[in-house]
């Protein structure tokens, strides 16, 4: 059954704005995404707002929902208040516009991670992969680069100053999936420590709590980064010999 709500939107730039109310009628079975849609279409043509497949594969709808850091697409009116509901851009990444803000400190920071290494000498079909070595980063590769769990994470969420030395939970997964390949030779884990602060990250979880593909970001990339990246500082035979890498 429908039902009348008020959807409170902010409105803006970088130079500043606010919450706009606009009341809406909510169907059965509609995501956030829906009636934000509906405001477009009746009442505010100018809002902007980014989004593409509705169907949580693009990574592109990804707002604020009551503080909360949500895909509006996969995000069910029904499992939300009847009154009012408060949607807000990312808050970690500056504002363009409206719901849409700038997300390029991701890109950059995908950039700095040296790509998959294989030895140069290895020829084509020299190295028979092991099913386990498949199976176990095969999570990792489930991410949509929505940036929830960016943006989420209170290392950068509440300290803008700490962004140059820190990658985000996001590239703590991709390390991860590069340095757990039998083949990478590349030693990722002075990057990892130093210029891409795995030590700032603290175990909170909240980015495993809002990834929406389910991903155990914390339990299987950033604690096994972490022993990893000790493991090697701290022991002695390691440092002497550090082509015994650990796989
Ligand atoms: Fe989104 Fe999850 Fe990928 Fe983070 S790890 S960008 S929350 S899909
Ligand atoms: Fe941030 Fe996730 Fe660590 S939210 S503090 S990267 S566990
Ligand atoms: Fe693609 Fe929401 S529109 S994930």
């Amino acid at each position: 059954m429908s039902y009348q709500m008020n959807l409170r939107i902010w409105r803006g730039t970088a130079k500043g704005g606010g919450l706009v109310d606009y009341p809406v009628t909510v169907a059965d079975g509609e995501v956030v995404l829906d009636l934000v849609h509906r405001v477009q279409s009746t009442q505010a043509g100018d809002l902007a707002v980014r989004w593409n497949c509705k169907a949580g594969k693009c990574g592109s709808c990804s707002a604020e929902i009551n503080g909360r850091p949500r895909l509006m697409c996969m995000t069910r009116m029904s499992a939300l208040p009847r009154d009012a509901i408060t949607i807000t851009p990312l808050r970690t990444f500056p504002v363009i516009r409206d719901l849409v803000c700038d997300v390029s400190f991701n890109y950059r920071k995908a950039m700095e991670i040296p790509s998959f290494t294989p030895p140069a000498d290895l020829k084509p079909g020299e190295y028979r992969m092991r099913q386990a070595d498949v199976t176990r980063p095969q999570e990792f590769r489930k991410c949509i680069e929505c940036w929830l769990c960016q943006t989420v994470c209170h290392v950068i969420r509440d300290h803008d100053d700490n962004k140059p030395a820190f990658a985000g939970p996001r590239f703590f997964i991709r390390h991860a999936e590069l340095d757990m390949h039998p083949l990478d030779t590349a030693d990722r884990r002075d990057q990892l420590r130093e210029a891409h602060g795995l030590g700032l990250c603290n175990i909170t979880k909240c980015c495993t709590e809002v990834c929406p593909e389910g991903i155990k970001i914390t339990d299987n990339a950033i604690i096994p980064m972490k022993e990893r990246v000790v493991d090697r500082r701290y022991d002695p035979l390691r440092r002497l010999f550090p082509r015994w890498r650990r796989k």
